[in-house]
């Protein structure tokens, strides 16, 4: 979908203040050697990932995404009462119903607003930005916060090594507002995507009203995901490569005119071949995956939070976000932070 053709520019957004909580609790690649038949070597070679974060017992997605949302908040210079709208990108949220947008109002404070969740699972930072910035563009909201909070342990079988070597959980948020007419902020473009045809690459069986909770489900471990994970690595590689080039040819911007890539983090041989594509260096690319992960729809925000606050990325440069992930869906956002 090419938003940027069709939506009405009144206004630019840009991004006010970041923010992102990794829960205390690690998980090492040796913590994984004694759970299941891996080795440290096997796993940083393969995936880049050295440690995840796992939250602890009673310590909810929406607790994570408050504190992440706190920190962005007060880097704005915002309070939660000037929030016009809550999006939570997760596929783990704290319930079915309600959304964990609207738990995630209650617990900031926040007034009546719009509250949503996004579930594109990780791609859902992207989508996220890019709905944001349409109601900001037409002038409908000046203030939108954007969550990716993931806590991805609950779904993970930690018998199986194909998947729990891969995933931890974090939150990282953002604030998207109003730019004043004398800032050169902005969001190029956002263009997103959605292939259900291999929906069945990488999916969570159960708990949804086609596989209801029974003891049957529970003995063959369907409220686990599962995924083919090669079948992901080459799609993966393919469409975020295709959204940058597709991101640099809607704003007729060469390669070398963006500063950061940013892509989802799911594995660093995926990363390293969407440089590669792009013809980028991996100095240009921000990767977080050794310690953290893949944390879902959070890797970019995370991502995005930690090369801004250590003074990687800096005002008037390019950032080029890209993703991936169930659906299979992808997408991309070219911004100038
Ligand atoms: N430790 C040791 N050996 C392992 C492990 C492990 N944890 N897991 C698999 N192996 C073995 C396999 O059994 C296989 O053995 P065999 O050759 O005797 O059959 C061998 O290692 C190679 O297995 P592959 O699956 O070919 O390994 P590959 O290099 O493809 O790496 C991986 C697997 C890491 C899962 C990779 O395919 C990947 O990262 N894919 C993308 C997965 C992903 O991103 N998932 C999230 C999707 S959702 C999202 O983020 C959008």
């Amino acid at each position: 979908m090419n938003q940027a053709k069709s939506a009405e520019t009144l206004y630019r957004s840009k991004i006010a203040g970041t923010g992102s909580y990794l829960p205390q609790k690690l998980l090492t690649n040796k913590d994984l050697e004694k759970m299941v038949d891996t080795n440290d070597e096997w796993i940083t070679e393969r995936t880049g990932i050295s440690t995840r974060h796992i939250a602890a017992e009673g310590e909810l997605t929406s607790d994570m995404a408050l504190e992440a949302s706190k920190i962005a908040l007060k880097r704005a210079g915002l309070t939660p009462t000037d929030i016009e709208m809550i999006l939570v990108a997760t596929v783990s949220g704290d319930q079915v119903m309600p959304n964990t947008a609207c738990v995630l109002q209650r617990k900031l404070g926040a007034k009546d607003c719009m509250a949503l969740d996004i579930s594109v699972a990780c791609t859902g930072f992207v989508y996220g930005i890019s709905i944001a910035d349409q109601f900001i563009k037409t002038g409908h909201y000046k203030n939108i916060l954007v969550v990716a909070a993931e806590s991805l342990h609950h779904y993970v079988d930690y018998t199986d090594r194909n998947t729990c070597i891969l995933f931890g959980d974090a939150a990282g948020a953002c604030v998207l507002t109003r730019a004043q007419e004398d800032e050169d902020s902005k969001i190029y473009s956002s263009h997103l995507h959605a292939d259900g045809s291999i929906s069945d690459l990488f999916v969570l069986p159960a708990g949804g009203a086609a596989m209801p909770f029974s003891q049957a489900v529970l003995d063959d471990k369907l409220q686990y995901v599962r995924m083919n994970g090669r079948e992901i690595f080459k799609h993966a590689v393919r469409t975020m490569s295709k959204a940058c080039d597709e991101a640099l040819d809607h704003n007729n911007m060469k390669a070398d005119e963006v500063s950061w890539i940013i892509p989802h983090q799911a594995n660093i041989r995926i990363i390293e071949a969407v440089a590669k594509h792009f013809g980028a260096p991996m100095e240009q690319v921000v990767v977080e995956i050794e310690h953290m992960g893949n944390t879902s729809a959070a890797t970019i925000p995370v991502a995005l939070d930690k090369a801004i606050t250590d003074g990687r990325i800096k005002r008037g440069q390019n950032i080029l976000l890209t993703a991936f992930g169930a659906g299979i869906t992808s997408g991309s956002v070219l911004l100038r932070y």
